[in-house]
């Protein structure tokens, strides 16, 4: 299957960078979000990003040019009829993601493949609402995209040995490394990292050390690059729990129980670094 023009649903900080590194590798990329001025926000952030691999005189002003023309911006999801791949990054909710795979299955050709960057939501589930299952698949980005080498590509039940080579395929060419997983809740990233994040998480709220301590621990014990606490702040709070939920739903296991200091953080509207407080300040 040829893939030339790809389109990135949702500009928030998955969907901007799955769009720069596509972008990069040359694909034509239709980035998309509800309003413009969300999506506006993740050309920014790509621009911004771009503009450092400049001054650092990685990159000539006119690849970044070049770069930058081959984005162009949707808030119509009929825009997907000129997409041969879809990748979506809106929010960790199955409704809201169900809904939109329903509605990309019309808008798409039938060539299309339909792709979740989804962090722990069945993608068999995802695909079952569309009318071909085949070619829909999980492709899980790492955060921030531009720097992370995996991509974890998850089979539905149904997915094709087609569609799964050919989204290999353009993951090498994204310069990442793919790696196969089947579909269960959280996969093998999340089903690993959550339960450690939320552990870290019960610790604070058990007063067994502060945020700092629990992450200058992990950080200098453990060589981990960010401390899970920041590193839950980074991925987003909100996310972190729907993954929770996810696991805790999907495997019935206590052991996978969102602390409750995490759900007050939430509903406080504490997402972490994208709203300025989480478990730290941010300016
Ligand atoms: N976007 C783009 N580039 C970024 C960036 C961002 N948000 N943040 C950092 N970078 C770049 C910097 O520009 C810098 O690039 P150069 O070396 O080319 O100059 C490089 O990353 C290193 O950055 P810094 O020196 O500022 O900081 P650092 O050495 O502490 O690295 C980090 C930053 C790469 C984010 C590192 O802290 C790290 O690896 N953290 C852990 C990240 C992680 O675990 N991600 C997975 C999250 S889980 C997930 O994604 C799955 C899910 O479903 C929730
Ligand atoms: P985010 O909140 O930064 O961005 C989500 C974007 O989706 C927003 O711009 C929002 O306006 C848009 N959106 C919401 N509903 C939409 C709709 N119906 N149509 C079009 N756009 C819509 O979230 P994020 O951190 O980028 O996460 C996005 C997805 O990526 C989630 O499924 C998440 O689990 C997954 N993910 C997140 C991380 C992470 O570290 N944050 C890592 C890997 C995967």
């Amino acid at each position: 299957m040829s893939i030339n023009q790809i389109m990135v649903i949702g500009a928030g900080q998955m969907g901007s960078g799955i769009a720069q590194v596509c972008a990069m590798a040359g694909y034509g990329v239709i980035l998309h979000d509800i309003k413009d001025e969300f999506v506006q926000k993740g050309i920014g952030n790509i621009q911004k990003n771009l503009n450092r691999q400049v001054e650092k005189g990685r990159m000539e002003e006119s690849e970044k040019e070049t770069i930058l023309s081959r984005l162009t911006t949707s808030v119509s999801l009929e825009n997907a009829s000129k997409a041969d791949l879809v990748i979506e990054a809106v929010v960790e909710n199955m409704d809201v993601k169900t809904q939109l795979f329903k509605m990309l299955d019309q808008y798409a050709p039938d060539h299309t493949i339909l792709a979740s960057n989804t962090s722990s939501l069945p993608i068999t589930e995802i695909a079952a609402v569309t009318e071909r299952p085949e070619k829909v698949i999980g492709m899980h980005f790492m955060n921030p995209v531009p720097v992370m080498k995996l991509v974890e590509i998850i089979r539905g039940l149904q997915t094709s040995d087609d569609v799964y080579e050919t989204i290999e395929a353009v993951s090498k060419k994204l310069q990442k490394v793919p790696v196969e997983v089947n579909d269960f809740p959280g996969f093998i990233s999340n089903r690993i990292l959550m339960p450690m994040i939320n552990e870290a998480i019960f610790a604070v709220y058990e007063g067994v050390a502060t945020p700092e301590a629990v992450d200058e621990i992990m950080k200098l014990g453990m060589n981990h690059p960010m401390g899970p606490l920041t590193l839950a702040d980074f991925i987003g709070l909100d996310t972190c729990l729907y993954i929770m939920e996810t696991l805790h739903e999907g495997f019935g296991d206590d052991k996978y129980r969102p602390c409750p200091l995490l759900r007050k953080y939430v509903k406080a509207g504490w997402l972490g670094k994208k709203t300025g407080k989480g478990f730290y300040t941010y300016a």
